[in-house]
């Protein structure tokens, strides 16, 4: 995609799944990309798999709740790369599906310290730097969660949380030619889900499958495709955004 080769990219949860695929998608554009995540085995296969391929990469072993470990990411990467043009902060935990009374404080602030503070962490070293270097494209992983109540209390406020933090990252960046989008995947078919089903029950996926006017399961890929549109030219007008990938699930 225009735009896309030659650049800098940064994923978060790289380790699995949508971060792998979106990963995988930014170095087959021809992007160098520095791959993070708390798992460093995981880690290590997705940067064989983009070398396999004839990509560039690099693992930076990184948790996203920890504010010191996401300034030494961004500044490795730099160090290794340059300044980066594209961000993909997607790291995530799924939490509880149990209802709000079920679950206690930590059950909460171990959700939010992920998903929220984790996307905090890292939008507030990414967009200095690249309004510094005249800007950028960064792409937050929020969920049909993030508009809905389609999960558990922890995660929907999280994720809720991702599309204010994107809107309002837009709004003070734009003029500093910082583009700031979301992306809102459906259920797609990760490990992510595998778990989910294993405590909701097979049942609980499937109705929301069922939902759905496409009724299947999304496939990472198909997550991945819409986060580097979103960090290419040929988005060049969006932001703000939260652009729904879900099958039809939320209409
Ligand atoms: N799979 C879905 O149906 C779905 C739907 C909507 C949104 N999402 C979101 O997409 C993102 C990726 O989900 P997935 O389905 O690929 O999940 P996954 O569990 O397959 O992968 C998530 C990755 O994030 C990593 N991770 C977890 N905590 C971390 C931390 N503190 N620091 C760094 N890395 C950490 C994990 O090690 C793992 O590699 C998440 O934010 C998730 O909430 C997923």
């Amino acid at each position: 995609m225009n735009g896309i080769d030659g650049g800098v990219a940064v994923v978060t949860g790289a380790a699995a799944g949508i971060g792998r695929a979106s990963a995988r998608r930014f170095a087959s554009e021809g992007a160098s990309v520095v791959v993070a995540d708390i798992d460093a085995d995981d880690l290590a296969e997705t940067v064989d798999l983009i070398e396999a391929d004839g990509g560039e990469a690099t693992a930076v072993e990184t948790d996203v709740s920890d504010d010191d470990d996401v300034a030494a990411l961004v500044e490795s990467t730099i160090d290794t790369y340059g300044v980066p043009d594209f961000a993909c902060n997607n790291a995530g935990i799924e939490g509880s599906s149990a209802p709000l009374s079920d679950q206690s404080l930590d059950d909460y602030k171990r959700v939010i310290d992920v998903n929220q503070t984790g996307v905090w962490n890292c939008l507030t070293e990414e967009l200095a730097v690249m309004a510094d270097n005249g800007g950028g494209a960064i792409v937050n992983m929020s969920s049909i969660a993030g508009l809905s109540a389609a999960g558990g209390g922890p995660y929907v406020a999280s994720k809720h949380g991702v599309v204010g933090l994107t809107r309002v990252a837009a709004a003070e960046y734009g003029p500093a030619g910082v583009r700031v989008n979301a992306v809102c995947p459906g259920v797609i078919d990760t490990e992510m889900i595998d778990r989910a089903s294993e405590e909701m029950g097979e049942e609980g996926i499937d109705q929301i499958v069922r939902a759905k006017p496409l009724r299947r399961m999304g496939d990472p890929d198909e997550v991945a495709a819409a986060v580097v549109w979103l960090c290419s030219e040929e988005s060049s007008f969006v932001t703000g955004h939260p652009l729904v990938v879900d099958g039809g699930y939320v209409a």
